[in-house]
């Protein structure tokens, strides 16, 4: 019977070599590393979660370039400039870039982990700061 060579140890082998059983023990590696290095990618994370559909470096594309946003708070306390902007990458709306946006309102993310929301908002304002055009 050729059934009784189909042991555990080949399903393993073929999961594997299907990518199946690998998948998610990459995905563990990666958040432990990152829970034990306290490092995150704040690039992989803002593609993650959209902020990319709407935002890019140096020009407007639904929301402010981000260079923008260094730009508005240069010159202001660190801290309290990450705290201003985590608070808004939160809660969202419109506001401040009404006039270069059209009062599009930017969503709000409610989900996202305060350690990641702060280093995001860190990683924006260390951009190099880009004055905005006249609107
Ligand atoms: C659907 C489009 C859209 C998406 C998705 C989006 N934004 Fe925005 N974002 C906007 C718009 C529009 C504004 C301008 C809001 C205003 O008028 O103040 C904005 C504003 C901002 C600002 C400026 C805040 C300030 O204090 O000046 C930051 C920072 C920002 N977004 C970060 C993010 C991040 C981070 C994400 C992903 C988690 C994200 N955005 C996702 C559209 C978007």
């Amino acid at each position: 019977m050729r059934i009784k060579f189909i042991t555990p140890a080949l399903i393993f082998a073929a999961a594997v070599s299907l990518g199946l059983a690998a998948a998610p023990a990459n995905a563990a590696n990666a958040s432990g590393m990152m829970k034990s290095s306290g490092m995150m990618n704040v690039s992989n994370m803002m593609s993650n979660r959209g902020c990319t559909a709407c935002h890019a470096e140096s020009n407007k594309v639904v929301g402010p370039a981000w260079g923008w946003v260094a730009y508005r708070y240069k010159g202001e306390n660190h801290q309290k400039a990450v705290q201003a902007v985590a608070k808004f990458i939160i809660v969202g709306g419109t506001g401040y870039w009404s006039k270069w946006t059209g009062s599009m309102p930017m969503p709000s993310h409610p989900n996202i982990s305060r350690k990641q929301v702060d280093a995001i908002a860190t990683w924006i304002l260390k951009q190099p700061p880009i004055k905005p055009p006249k609107s």
